[in-house]
């Protein structure tokens, strides 16, 4: 049985008490407390403003606090951060400020999602670039994907592309074994290979500490594992790579104005790749989501009941017959995908969801996905491997 602090915890998430929710990896469940600060913050607009100076002064100081937060979830200083949309927004900020010179060559995973690697193929046909795929998908449970990534280097390697946390399987790729890989690779015109993560399924889940791993380029969203609403992503871009990388979609968040508000420069910050109006009830949202986390303990803390749920799923699923995880090891995330011996993953999924239960399918490799947050309860695992052990 949850402990009464656990059932008053989720019962501030009113997506949690119709359904049996394993779909963290695809979208959180928005807090009370982060809608009331959207609501709050959408009215203070309306009542103050909604354009003067004061609501202009304050929007801009939900803008910093919300860099500061995000800042510090990450380890890193407030002034490396962007505020985006969502994680292929950040992506696509890296990919398109690279000054590509035709030949140059980007390594990418075969376990990164669909958007951006069309974004990766458009870049390619248009720069003139060549794309490898490091293949690392069939040896994650007995290879070295930081050796199937660095083997594919070579001298016109500019971008590494990789998921700290695979959407597919769950599994967590040594981020920075492989930025150290690559930054030490000797290049052709001496620049360093920088290295792109996609960090969609890490944030909310792992305990971060970027500037002590070397991160470049880090693109995440608040709308999965942080429980924010959708609509608010960032983008870490260290300070070495700022310097790298140029604005590509620019407004005037992006600049630095004279007194006749003509462009001077760019801001000297992240804020350089921020554009223009946004959404911003949705950063106190944001803001508000992270507190929640944590109000119930430090990453760590979350993390380690992160791994425990998922411990207990992934056991349960290796009992169930005609079922098979895909990780032969204990689960270092909440992600656990699993086969099952009809092969009708959607199917199964279909049913499952007529009965509460929501998981999804991924297409590759061919499996279905349970993802359980640290307020994921026992009985809730349990009620889904009896509904899966049901199924025929
Ligand atoms: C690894 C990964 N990258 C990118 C995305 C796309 O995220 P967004 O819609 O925030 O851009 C997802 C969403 O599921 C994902 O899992």
């Amino acid at each position: 049985m949850p402990s009464p602090n656990l059932t008053t915890f989720r019962a501030q998430f009113p997506a949690l008490a119709n359904k049996t929710y394993f779909n963290y990896g695809g979208q959180g469940p928005l807090s009370d407390r982060a809608f009331e600060a959207i609501v709050s913050t959408e009215r203070h607009i309306q009542i103050d403003g909604p354009f003067n100076g004061k609501i202009n002064a304050a929007l801009s100081a939900t803008c910093n606090t919300t860099r500061s937060a995000i800042a510090d979830l990450l380890g890193v200083p407030d002034t490396t951060i962007s505020l985006t949309e969502d994680v292929t927004v950040g992506c696509n900020i890296a990919l398109w400020g690279l000054a590509w010179q035709a030949g140059d060559q980007i390594v990418m995973t075969d376990c990164e999602h669909p958007g951006v690697i069309a974004a990766v193929a458009e870049i390619a046909r248009r720069f003139d670039l060549t794309v490898t795929i490091a293949p690392i998908l069939d040896i994650l449970n007995d290879g070295d994907p930081v050796a199937a990534i660095v083997d594919r280097l070579t001298s016109r390697t500019r971008l590494v592309i990789v998921s700290h946390l695979l959407w597919n399987t769950g599994y967590v790729l040594p981020l920075d074994e492989i930025n150290r890989a690559c930054h030490r690779f000797p290049t052709e015109t001496g620049q360093t290979i920088r290295v792109l993560v996609d960090a969609a399924q890490s944030v909310g889940t792992l305990p971060l500490d970027l500037d002590a791993i070397e991160v470049d380029f880090y693109a995440f969203t608040g709308h999965k594992w942080l429980c924010g609403a959708a609509g608010v992503g960032g983008l870490y871009v260290s300070e070495a790579a700022r310097a790298h990388l140029a604005p590509t979609f620019i407004g005037w968040r992006s600049i630095k104005m004279d007194a006749l508000g003509n462009p001077t420069d760019w801001q000297p910050n992240g804020q350089r790749y921020e554009v223009a109006t946004s959404a911003y009830p949705l950063y106190a949202g944001l803001r508000e989501a992270i507190a929640v986390h944590d109000e119930w303990g430090t990453a760590s803390e979350r993390y380690a009941a992160i791994c425990d749920r998922a411990l207990r799923l992934w056991s349960g699923l290796q009992d169930l017959d005609g079922v098979e995880c895909w990780s032969i090891s204990p689960p270092r995330s909440g992600l656990v995908s699993f086969t099952h011996i009809s092969g009708q993953h959607q199917t199964l999924v279909s049913h499952l969801e007529t009965q509460g239960f929501m998981l999804r399918t991924i297409l590759d490799p061919d499996c279905i996905r349970a993802c359980v947050h640290y307020f994921t309860t026992d009985e809730e695992i349990d009620r889904l491997l009896t509904a899966i052990a049901n199924f025929s």
